[in-house]
């Protein structure tokens, strides 16, 4: 069968985008760029620089950052073998079958292929950022280092409002020899900046202290032996938590474990006295800086690699997933993946979320439409409406110069349509007088205009 034929037989069919991903439309988009562009702006008032980052890395990566008992490593990652390396495993597989036929379907595809070769879709970017710190030997730069990030993230969530499996997240990361609490104070000092540049409503900090590696184990087995005590009066989820990780049943949002869970011994007196010390100038330095917080000592967060300051901040129109914001400090993180002593401090934006709640309170761009639309007619008046078009740009103002001409009754209505200010009317007579016709759509008045005023006339038109 030729080609061509083959494809004849092919039935059309239409895609879908994959559940839980979407595809951003304008006049939404112009919303995007300019919550984006602000976070530029304001994050360079703070010093950061911006860093790019590759959207997949080695799992491994991950799964020693994050914590291979956490939702996000266990389940949610999407997580894959490199293709040359399936390769391999498909020669190793047809190696052992050719040996002793039935060998490699009893060797699983986990168990051909060592950890470094599986890569994952990134669920997050702080391991990548501290992945770039060692690899780009940033400790030898002024400290701290201070990066932020704007891109896409993967994980593998059941999808809801507010909840994507590819989701946009703006991240700031300090990395450096101190963990000097004012740190920790100025980069939630940014990101409030952040929202009130945007006006975000609703906006709710949360803060906690989580100790550090030597008051944390003891606090956890403390609430370990505290919940055993309670276990009946428990959900299956936090039965299983009891073991994996006690301190995740704080989380718990379960209406009759709530009481249980306030009666539960806190984080905050079980502190060493370094971190209570550090916790306590944390909050002295936001106050300093006009930060107004909540204490809230079940914020634990979700990653393994947080100690000492965690926080956590929501905002109004989001429902069920009203965290915009999380972050917290991750001293030590860095060593684990193999590079100097560091510590290490930052947050990520739900972008999604951030944009949800900017429209669910009417802070969203109003829709923004074109500011002229050119109106031709007749073959001298297209001449005229190309170098026009061509002018009006170059000024900066957005036109729209319709590919083919109409009558001007239904060029109007398009203008109407398209949300246009001005419609420059341009026929056989306004070529020929070199007077122009500019209406004001929202007003219906019409002025002459000469070609060479009508940039002027347009920006003192505010
Ligand atoms: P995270 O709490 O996992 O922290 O995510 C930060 C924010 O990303 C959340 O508060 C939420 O707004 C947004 N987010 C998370 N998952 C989804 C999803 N499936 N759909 C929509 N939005 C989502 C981190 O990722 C840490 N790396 C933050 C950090 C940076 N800590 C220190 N430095």
């Amino acid at each position: 069968m030729s080609e061509g034929a083959a494809k004849k037989e092919e039935k059309p069919r239409k895609f879908q985008a994959i559940k839980g991903t979407r595809d951003l439309l304008p006049p939404e988009t112009a919303l995007w760029n300019r919550v984006e562009q602000t976070a530029h702006e304001v994050f360079a008032t703070f010093g950061f620089g911006e860093i790019r980052l590759p959207i997949f890395e080695p799992t491994e990566l991950f799964a020693r950052s994050i914590g291979l008992d956490t939702d996000v490593v266990s389940k949610e990652m999407y997580s894959f073998p490199d293709p040359f390396e399936l390769e391999e495993i498909i020669t190793a597989y047809r190696f052992a079958e050719s040996r002793t036929p039935g060998a490699g379907q009893i060797l699983t595809i986990a168990s051909l292929l060592p950890d470094h070769q599986m890569i994952a879709a990134r669920p997050e970017a702080t391991a990548s950022v501290c992945r770039a710190y060692i690899e780009h030997g940033m400790q030898g730069l002024p400290q701290p280092v201070k990066l932020y990030y704007i891109g896409p993230m993967f994980r593998r969530e059941r999808p809801q409002k507010g909840r994507y499996r590819q989701f946009y997240q703006i991240g700031a990361e300090v990395l450096g020899g101190t963990d000097a609490p004012a740190i920790d104070a100025e980069v939630i000092e940014m990101v409030m900046t952040f929202f009130e540049k945007l006006e975000l409503q609703g906006v709710q900090l949360d803060v906690n202290s989580i100790g550090c590696r030597e008051c944390r184990p003891k606090y956890v087995e403390l609430l370990r032996a505290e919940l055993q005590k309670v276990k009946d009066k428990l959900g299956a989820d936090s039965q299983r938590r009891i073991e994996t990780n006690p301190l995740r049943v704080l989380d718990s949002k379960l209406e009759h474990e709530q009481p249980i869970i306030e009666k539960l011994p806190r984080i905050g007196e079980h502190l060493c006295k370094d971190c209570a010390e550090h916790y306590a100038a944390v909050k002295r330095e936001l106050g300093l800086r006009g930060v107004k917080y909540r204490e809230n000592w079940r914020l634990v967060r979700g990653l393994d690699y947080y100690m000492r300051t965690t926080f956590e901040i929501t905002a109004s129109g989001l429902g069920s997933q009203n965290a915009v914001c999380g972050g917290g400090r991750y001293d030590g993180l860095v060593e684990l993946l193999g590079g100097p002593p560091t510590k290490g401090i930052g947050f990520a934006i739900g972008e999604d979320r951030l944009i949800l709640s900017l429209q669910e309170s009417g802070k969203a761009l109003a829709q923004q439409g074109r500011d002229v639309y050119i109106a031709w007619m007749g073959e001298k008046a297209h001449a005229t409406a190309i170098r026009a078009a061509k002018n009006l740009r170059n000024a900066g103002f957005s036109v729209e110069l319709p590919p083919v001409e109409q009558k001007f009754g239904k060029a109007l209505g398009q203008a109407d349509k398209l949300g246009a200010r001005f419609a420059l009317i341009l026929g056989d007579n306004e070529v020929a007088s070199g007077e122009w016709t500019l209406k004001t759509l929202a007003t219906g008045e019409q002025a002459k205009i000469k070609e060479g005023h009508l940039i002027e006339h347009l920006k003192n038109a505010g």
